[in-house]
């Protein structure tokens, strides 16, 4: 007997052009490039320019991930973000339309940095229920609307961007097919990420930084290991898979040392470990789908390969899923040709 699985069948980014060096960040914040490099692996990050909103890139990055699929159709839009266009409605719908899906159900799901895997869960959730037979799901991003432009200590991680990728009907053992999302949540521990005003709890800022973004960093690393690496033993456990089985861990991109520290922890050679922190930063829930498509299209991905795929981030959320990689072609998530 077949079993219905949820297979990953394309997938595609887009870059905003416009680049923030550390070198532009440290002429008007108390920092340097060798701090930003030391503390984070980051050289540079993608911007969207004023005006941009998450849409804009949705609709890039998830016409491309049509294109990579060869669809022009889907049965449903999901779509991750910190960063609606507007509080309500969601982005989704906005999204689908633009893309010239009708009126296909479309909404948004809401788990900071773990979006996309929770997203996945609820798309190939879905389809592996039977009532879709393909969906998109778009994660897009603006941190630059919601960072605090004067704090140093987020302002030179996050990044703009937005990848997607399109998932369909598929047996199990197929080439791109899902095996078990494994996802976890504690919000006791809320406070680390938050954006304190601007939601019916505190309606209005009382202090200057409360319409930002805030992280309590230092604390928030710990979580980030750790909960990383047990959940993604997790995910490889229900997927009867070993560590050794995993050729590429494609990580959220929070900081590099964070990455690293994980790669360690689950015993994966440096080689196994992909990263593209350096040029993008930290892109939230965009960024293991951003990973994914740049990594297909220079090669670092190939058909295949066991793929480990985990994030952690503002919730807390975390999760954690594998893949074995269907080879799909992706364009450069920078390359601009149209
Ligand atoms: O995506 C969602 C999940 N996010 C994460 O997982 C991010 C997790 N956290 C981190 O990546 C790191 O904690 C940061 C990059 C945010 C900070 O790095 P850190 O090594 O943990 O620095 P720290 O907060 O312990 O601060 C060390 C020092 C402090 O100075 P003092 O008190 O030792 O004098 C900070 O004020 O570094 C200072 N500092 C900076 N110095 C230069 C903080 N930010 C900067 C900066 N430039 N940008």
């Amino acid at each position: 007997m077949t079993v219905r699985a949820c297979v990953l069948a394309g997938v595609g980014a887009w870059l905003p052009p416009d680049l923030v060096t550390n070198a532009d960040l440290a002429d008007r914040l108390d920092t340097s490039d060798d701090w930003i490099r030391r503390r984070t692996g980051i050289r540079q990050r993608h911007v969207a320019s004023i005006g941009v909103a998450a849409s804009d890139l949705a609709v890039k990055a998830g016409s491309r991930a049509l294109r990579s699929a060869e669809v022009s159709q889907v049965d449903a839009v999901v779509l991750t973000t910190s960063t609606p266009d507007r509080p309500l409605p969601a982005t989704a719908p906005v999204v689908a339309a633009r893309l010239g899906l009708g009126t296909v159900p479309a909404f948004d799901v809401s788990a900071v940095c773990s979006g996309f895997l929770y997203g996945l869960f609820v798309a190939s959730g879905i389809v592996a229920a039977g009532n879709v037979d393909r969906v998109l799901l778009v994660a897009t991003e603006v941190y630059s609307s919601i960072v605090d432009p004067l704090d140093r200590s987020t302002a030179v991680i996050f990044g703009d961007g937005a990848a997607a990728v399109v998932l369909r009907a598929g047996t199990a053992g197929e080439h791109g097919a899902l095996g078990p999302i494994m996802l976890g949540a504690d919000g006791e521990s809320g406070d680390l990420i938050q954006i304190p005003a601007g939601g019916s709890r505190q309606r209005t800022p009382k202090a200057p930084g409360d319409g930002y973004f805030q992280m309590a960093g230092n604390e928030v690393f710990r979580h980030a290991v750790l909960r990383m690496s047990e959940v993604s033993r997790q995910a490889l456990a229900a997927a009867g898979w070993q560590s050794a089985d995993v050729e590429r861990l494609v990580a959220h991109q929070a900081n590099a040392r964070i990455i690293g520290a994980l790669g360690d922890e689950l015993g994966l050679s440096p080689d196994r470990v992909l990263s593209n922190i350096e040029t993008a930063g930290n892109t939230g829930s965009a960024s293991i789908p951003l990973l994914l498509a740049q990594a297909a299209a220079d090669g670092r991905l190939t058909t295949g390969q066991r793929v480990l795929l985990t994030a952690f981030g503002g919730g807390l959320a975390w999760g954690a899923a594998t893949l074995t990689w269907p080879g799909v072609v992706a364009l450069h998530p920078s390359e601009h040709p149209e």
